[in-house]
């Protein structure tokens, strides 16, 4: 999760930048940034690792430079003396390793623009090649780097820094958070954001003003803060703040006082952690990607799934990270929402890797004697790692003989430690008791997996034409587009909270989907009985005919997964059975799609994706039909009640 911070006001923007970075340190970061405006310029210093190394790096040049105040610049300077400014990241590695000139700011050729992002630039090849067609020469493999070439580009057409800013924001695909700052404008900052995939907060203080990806890494400065929406840029000046769509509408922001205790600071913008981290899912599958795919080949890193080389039986992997064992097959066990991830995974797995795979639940699989053999793995997906039902489930694989996974979201857990191939989600702290940016991660992870399998399988199942190692690379590379995906669904949209104020006073839900949205079904089903305490069941709709069928009249809402996949056309006619009986339907449909719009009573749009990606986003949906009727019966959002987060009882 990489951090941002930026400072423009009278006080040292150096130390400001450094201890806001200090405190989104808990997220994670293989590198760290900074660039601040001095005497001759910008000035730049990054450091791999910790941000220790950057301050050490920092006190060194600093006895060799000017001071990093502006004092007497050369600059024209509004105002005051004393005047400070200046940018600084924590990054974890998306395009390119984890070397000093990848990490951020990344600088225009002349050292004038100075930029700090994070995300993804699904177009950045595109831009690239544009680029150095125009001359420019690129010093890192980030994506990032194409936005200063582009605003020096357009500046040397004769735009100011402002414009070209909002030109080139304007050009970047994906979902995406920016700052930039300008030694020709030097006034200024610069911050935008586009999607989810990182957000943006401005502290406003007096002659001062902040700006930060999290409100934790500023809210020791000011409470006072607002929050860009998708498509916003600001134009952040010490004492002065315009907010403008990237077409240079401009936006009217009402600030937000924060309180000053470190939960409602991490709440940020959001009333309920529930919200806060279904509007964080993009941001978080960016970081489950991060640095474990080449976008360009589609190449996914055994290395940085970190499956651990260990000896004995259960070693998959050789100390170079090329397989050692294909795993035979996959025994998959979890509880609740995990192990509707899991479900998924094994289509994902069967479909890409060819690896038989079964799911069961944590608290069944000990007790059902599961036939375990050296050579197959047991793989137990939960986001505490400390699931005791879940981690029995390993232990009984671990005895008899099979290696043993895990895709887990607590660092350090007891399922990780536990297991000799780990996975993690990489989703940040999820605090709502009810699962939702894990659910969506351990699903990535699951698909990384699957291509990793493919791409690494040993020779022998190539041969048997078993792997698909070359779809697996075409699959891999659509991750890329899948934070931008993400973030057109976490738009604002009413129809939630119509559905909310119209169906909150039902007794009973349906759920049904087919194929692999057939476990996004169990997964609303289970999403809307947790936080709303509404009885509601996940079916696969071609069951529907053995039973539920039963309960459908006129006042039972019908959720149903009908995206354009392989199994739409069975989906219409589940529709079309329900609506019959005089069901009501809701729809969760692929966008565009006018037949079903004439057939359900209600319809949900995901954008198109290809098949496998499907359920990463009809997930979505479900949650966030789930938290707007639980607000609306005022239920207990992030603490439902009998619930637990982390379940260690049997
Ligand atoms: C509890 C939580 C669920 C979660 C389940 C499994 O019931 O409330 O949200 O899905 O445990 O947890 P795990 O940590 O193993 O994924």
């Amino acid at each position: 999760m990489c951090g941002i911070i930026g400072y423009i006001g009278p006080r040292n923007a150096t130390s400001i930048i450094l201890n806001g970075l200090r405190r989104l340190e808990y997220r994670g970061y293989d590198s760290a940034g900074i660039a601040v405006l001095g005497a001759r310029g910008i000035h730049v210093e990054r450091a791999v690792g910790k941000l220790s190394n950057l301050e050490l790096r920092m006190q060194n040049s600093e006895s060799a430079r000017p001071p990093l105040s502006i004092l007497n610049s050369q600059f024209p300077i509004p105002n005051s003396p004393g005047f400070s400014i200046g940018i600084g990241h924590t990054r974890w590695a998306t395009h390119g390793g984890v070397t000093e000139n990848n990490a951020h700011p990344h600088l225009n050729e002349a050292g004038t623009i100075a930029v700090i992002q994070n995300g993804i630039i699904e177009n950045f090849i595109e831009l690239k090649h544009e680029l150095q067609a125009e001359g420019a020469r690129f010093r890192s493999e980030t994506d990032t780097e194409v936005i200063p070439h582009l605003v020096d580009l357009y500046m040397r057409s004769g735009m100011s820094f402002t414009r070209a800013a909002f030109a080139a924001i304007g050009r970047l695909q994906g979902s995406n958070a920016v700052v930039l700052m300008c030694s020709q404008e030097p006034d200024k900052l610069i911050a935008a954001r586009l999607g989810n995939a990182g957000g943006i907060v401005i502290g406003i203080g007096p002659g001062e003003k902040f700006v930060a990806s999290d409100a934790p890494g500023i809210v020791e400065h000011t409470r006072t803060v607002i929050f860009l929406d998708d498509g916003e840029a600001a134009i952040v000046q010490a004492d002065h703040l315009e907010v403008r769509r990237l077409n240079g509408a401009p936006v009217e922001k009402s600030p937000h006082v924060i309180a000053w205790d470190p939960v409602s600071a991490e709440k940020g913008e959001y009333r309920h952690f529930m919200q806060k981290e279904i509007f964080e899912q993009a941001r978080a599958v960016t970081d489950t990607l991060r640095g474990r795919v080449n976008f360009e080949t589609g190449e996914v890193t055994l290395e940085n799934l970190e499956l651990r080389v260990e000896n004995g039986e259960s070693s998959f992997l050789n100390s170079q990270f090329s397989i050692l064992n294909f795993p035979k097959r996959i025994h998959t066990v979890a509880c609740g929402t995990s192990k509707h991830a899991g479900l998924i995974g094994k289509f994902l797995i069967e479909r890409i890797a060819r690896v038989p795979v079964e799911v069961d639940y944590g608290s069944e699989y000990r007790y059902r004697d599961p036939l375990i053999e050296a050579g197959m793995v047991v793989l137990g997906i939960t986001q505490s790692g400390e699931t005791a039902d879940t981690l029995a489930a390993m232990s009984t694989g671990r005895e008899r003989g099979a290696g043993v996974w895990t895709i887990v979201n607590a660092i350090g857990s007891q399922a990780e430690r536990m297991a000799n191939g780990v996975i993690h989600m990489r989703a940040g702290p999820e605090i709502g008791v009810c699962s939702t940016k894990t659910f969506v991660t351990s699903i990535v992870d699951q698909y990384l997996l699957a291509c990793a399998l493919a791409q690494h399988a040993p020779q022998a199942s190539d041969a048997s034409g078993e792997a698909q190692p070359a779809a697996s690379y075409a699959l891999a590379r659509e991750l890329a587009h899948l934070p931008g995906l993400i973030s057109q669904l976490l738009a604002p949209d009413p129809i939630y909270e119509e559905l909310a104020n119209r169906f909150h006073d039902r007794r009973h839900f349906l759920f049904l989907g087919r194929g692999m949205n057939y476990p996004i079904a169990l997964e609303g089903a289970l999403k809307l009985k947790e936080i709303s305490y509404i009885h509601a069941e996940g079916y696969p709709a071609g069951e529907m005919k053995h039973g539920p069928i039963a309960l459908i009249d006129e006042t039972m809402p019908v959720v149903c997964v009908a995206v354009k996949d392989s199994v739409y056309d069975k989906m219409i006619s589940q529709i079309e059975q329900v609506k019959a009986r005089s069901g009501i339907v809701i729809a969760i449909a692929t966008e565009g799609d006018d037949f079903i719009q004439r057939k359900a009573d209600y319809v949900i749009t995901v954008p198109p994706a290809p098949e496998l990606l499907t359920p990463v986003l009809t997930a979505i949906p479900m949650q966030r039909l789930a938290y707007e009727t639980a607000v609306r019966l005022g239920c207990d959002v992030d603490q439902p009640r009998n619930l637990a987060k982390s379940v260690t009882v049997e």
